[in-house]
């Protein structure tokens, strides 16, 4: 066993999720690293100690600089702000760190194109954390679409809805608001949610060639939690697009935080020639699916059983399933990260580097940039890719 000593940017949501994913990997991957918690690192120092002591890390810092610069760091996590995630990644590539970015990758391609570079100039394995494909039952649907189930694709649909920003006095900014500040977040719903849904999408489906977008912001101005003062929205609180896939398909991406009762409605829905599949992250566990013509008495046939299937994604021979527990138990939202730390860690070991890395997520950041660009501009966009 080798040592991946981690050092951790950020003690937020994400820092939870990442450090728990490190924790326990070797319990359920039978990987050759073992990730040491070296030292997190937070702006404040009070919390980042309590963080420390709760999930075990041996130290506290709170200048990143220092992190990235630690000689006893094999390993940078990238779990802070957007605004951080390029310097951050570019310093720590620079110093041959292995860098693990949270998505969207930065808050803009060029960002995004500096930070591929730096890391393939480095020679460094490096990942962003879309854990979404690390859903089983999106991984299922990855194999069927791969397996030709669905046939010549038609329709994509993706939406990814929230609730939490409706109140006018909800304030923008700051170490809990900081998705409402523009220039913190770069965007709203597109590189908060809807780059998840561009990944995911692109994932199945291929590269989006070309698409048209409109954004809303409802609430005009908020106070900023930092000056004190109210100052303009300058993210989009709302994004709907239509796209154009490479493959001839078309699709539809909505994304609001302003559907009253959704709380983290992730979905999507491919309908092909010959079959569909269905997704909602709120119940993860099941993937829908519906096969046009079914094998009977060795023919295919549409017949009077003919419907849509509803897949518990629990048995062994499912992704990622084999690594957990007996068929009809489920695993949770924070098993996607430890399924992404393990393919990345075992993408490392094989040589076969684990996706997405930063140049395949800049394909994700080329599109939120067209949407944006698009809303701006009131018309069709080519991605470039
Ligand atoms: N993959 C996912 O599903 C997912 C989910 C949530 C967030 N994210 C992404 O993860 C990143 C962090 O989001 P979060 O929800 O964990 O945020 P958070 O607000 O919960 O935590 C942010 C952390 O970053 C630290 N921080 C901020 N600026 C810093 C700086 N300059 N130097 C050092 N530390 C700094 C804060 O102290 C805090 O610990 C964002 O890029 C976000 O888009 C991804």
């Amino acid at each position: 066993m080798k040592d991946l000593r981690v050092g951790m940017m950020g003690y937020g949501f994400m820092g939870r999720a990442h450090s728990n994913a490190y924790k326990r990997l070797t319990d359920f991957f039978p990987v050759q690293h073992k990730p040491i918690l070296k030292a997190v690192c937070g702006r404040n120092a009070d919390k980042a100690r309590q963080f420390a002591s709760n999930w075990g890390y041996e130290r506290v810092e709170t200048d990143w600089r220092k992190l990235v610069d630690a000689p006893d760091i094999d390993l940078i996590d990238i779990g802070t702000p957007n605004d951080t995630h390029h310097e951050i990644a570019l310093a720590a590539a620079r110093n041959g760190k292995m860098v693990c970015c949270e998505k969207p990758l930065a808050m803009n391609v060029r960002e995004a194109e500096e930070m591929a570079r730096a890391v393939e100039d480095a020679g460094v394995p490096n990942m962003v954390w879309f854990n979404y494909r690390r859903v089983p039952s999106i991984a299922l649907a990855k194999q069927v679409i791969d397996e030709g189930r669905i046939g010549r694709p038609f329709h994509y649909r993706a939406t990814y809805l929230q609730d939490w920003t409706i109140a006018a006095d909800v304030p923008q900014g700051g170490a809990g608001l900081w998705r409402l500040d523009v220039d913190v977040a770069g965007s709203g719903v597109t590189g908060d949610l809807l780059a998840h849904s561009i990944d995911t999408a692109m994932w199945l489906n291929g590269p989006i060639t070309r698409l048209v977008a409109k954004t809303e912001t409802f609430v005009k101005e908020r106070i900023h939690a930092v000056t004190g003062k109210v100052q303009p929205v300058g993210i989009d609180d709302a994004c709907m697009f239509l796209a154009e896939f490479e493959n001839g398909s078309m699709g539809t991406f909505e994304s609001t935080r302003y559907a009253r009762g959704r709380k983290n409605y992730n979905t999507f829905e491919l309908n092909g020639a010959d079959g569909s599949v269905f997704f909602d992250l709120e119940e993860p566990e099941y993937l829908q699916f519906f096969e046009y013509k079914q094998q009977q008495s060795g023919k295919k046939v549409e017949g009077h059983l003919t419907g849509w299937r509803k897949i518990h994604v629990t048995n062994s021979e499912h992704p990622y399933m084999n690594r957990y527990w007996v068929p009809g138990t489920c695993i949770g939202y924070e098993h996607t990260f430890l399924n992404a730390l393990a393919d990345f860690v075992m993408g490392i070991e094989a040589g076969k580097p684990a996706q997405p890395d930063f140049r395949e997520a800049l394909k994700t950041q080329r599109v939120c940039d067209a949407v944006l660009e698009s809303a701006r501009t009131n018309q069709w966009i080519r991605t470039g890719l």
